[in-house]
């Protein structure tokens, strides 16, 4: 396996989790490279579910190395709790898990301001995770962020936030909000930092060394490509780059390096949180999706909204990642269905639009062509070849591909490892 980057190729939630674990056999590096808490990646493992949200899925499996890379902004108490609740279920959590000393951190500072922003925006709010993510790139960029390495030296960094706790205080009180207490956060975080110490490296140097002795790395991104925050449907997006040239800056690995790029997308469309979705369902079908497909955020809880493929936007993905493979997830959600739909172009003021717009007022008023399916009607959970698959969802899915503009390398047919198809 070459150096592989795994990414999200639609609004993120399209089952990289589950991907990711089946790859990770063959891996000996599994790396996170962007976001942050926000993210949630469920894998079940035998009858055991595992929601992960900081620590990449490599954890799961013994003897193989993850790290938390540069690029991910991490929140020390919720990679804390993490780490705690795996070992609680007996996860192994020791040298297999390094945090990079050049992530940024996560400060309370930095959820009250994602709720503030949140609540100030009112109606045009994105529809955030609340945790801090966005206010926590906005400090990594203007260069007033705290970052890993600084919890190696407690005088400084409480220098630091001493700083940005009477800085945040301020607009807090311009709001009316609770103003925070920098010596409470202050003990929290210290004393947090004395139990991650043991996982703090600088991760950039040892995975180049990594890479050049010819250990497998697979690299995994959260969130999805229409999330990015260049390329995604902005402002409606996270703060990062979750496409596959983030997995470079967000790990330290050259561009050069990385031999292969996996797109995780679903049979369907999903989304949660606020921004233009034109293919989403409003009706009894998108209901449907939701229940069949068990659509509830991993993180928030929230129900996702749900809707037919998106050709437009995976075709979009697929050029912007240069996916070699498409991971096609939650096939078996489809299987009951008469007719399914697919995406084709989009329809705006009497013109064909055949990719993504930058305008997201524009997308708003997009309105889907779609080509119709027969369904297949027969379940596909049992099926592990290909070629053992109805012929209708066989059609499908060589549809899906075609007109995304790459070649199919893995069906998912259901949670677990076992209930997957590779081609
Ligand atoms: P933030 O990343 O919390 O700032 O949220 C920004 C947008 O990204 C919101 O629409 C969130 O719902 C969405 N988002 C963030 N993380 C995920 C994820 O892991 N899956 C799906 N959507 C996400």
């Amino acid at each position: 396996m070459a150096t592989t980057v795994l990414v999200g190729a639609q609004w993120g939630d399209e089952g990289k989790g589950k991907i990711i674990d089946v790859l990770t056999e063959q891996a000996d590096v599994v790396v996170r490279y962007q976001g942050g808490n926000n993210a949630g990646h469920t894998v079940e493992v035998g009858n055991e579910k595992y929601v992960l949200h900081l620590v990449p899925s490599g954890i799961l499996y013994p003897g193989k190395l993850n790290v938390i890379g540069n690029g991910v902004v991490v929140d020390p108490l919720a990679l804390l709790e993490e780490i705690n609740h795996l070992q609680a279920r007996g996860i192994a959590i020791n040298g297999n898990l390094l945090v990079s000393d050049r992530a940024n951190l996560v400060l309370p500072y930095h959820r009250l301001l994602d709720a503030l922003r949140e609540e100030q925006k009112g109606k045009g709010k994105i529809g955030t995770t609340k945790r801090g993510i966005g206010p926590a790139y906005s400090d990594k960029v203007g260069r007033t962020g705290i970052r890993v390495v600084d919890l190696l030296s407690p005088a400084s960094f409480s220098e630091k936030l001493r700083r940005k706790v009477r800085e945040t205080n301020e607009i807090a009180r311009t709001f009316g909000a609770k103003p925070l207490s920098f010596a409470k956060i202050n003990a929290e975080y210290l004393a947090a930092a004395k139990k991650l110490r043991r996982h703090i490296a600088d991760t950039v140097t040892l995975l180049n060394r990594y890479e050049r002795d010819g250990r497998q790395i697979l690299l995994e991104g959260a969130q999805g490509t229409l999330l990015d925050i260049d390329f995604g449907t902005y402002p409606f997006v996270t703060s990062s780059n979750t496409t596959a040239g983030g997995a470079c800056a967000g790990s330290g690995i050259p561009p050069h390096r990385i031999g292969r790029v996996v797109g995780v997308m679903k049979a369907y469309t999903t989304r949660v949180g606020e921004g233009p979705f034109p293919t989403e369902l409003l009706d009894a079908s998108g209901a449907m999706l939701r229940e069949t497909g068990k659509e509830f955020g991993a993180t928030t809880g929230r129900p996702r909204r749900c809707g037919w493929f998106d050709a437009v936007a995976t075709r979009f993905s697929v050029m912007l990642n240069g996916i070699d493979e498409l991971a096609v997830t939650k096939m078996d959600v489809l299987d009951t269905l008469p007719k399914i739909k697919v995406c084709v172009a989009y329809k705006l003021d009497g013109k064909l639009v055949e990719t993504v717009p930058a305008d997201v007022d524009a997308l708003l008023h997009c309105k889907p062509v779609y080509q119709e399916f027969d369904g297949w009607q027969t379940s596909t959970k049992l099926v592990r070849n290909f070629d053992d698959l109805p012929k209708k969802a066989r059609l499908y899915l060589n549809k899906l591909a075609q007109l995304s503009g790459t070649k199919l390398g893995i069906v998912s047919v259901g949670p677990r490892r076992a209930e997957t198809i590779f081609l």
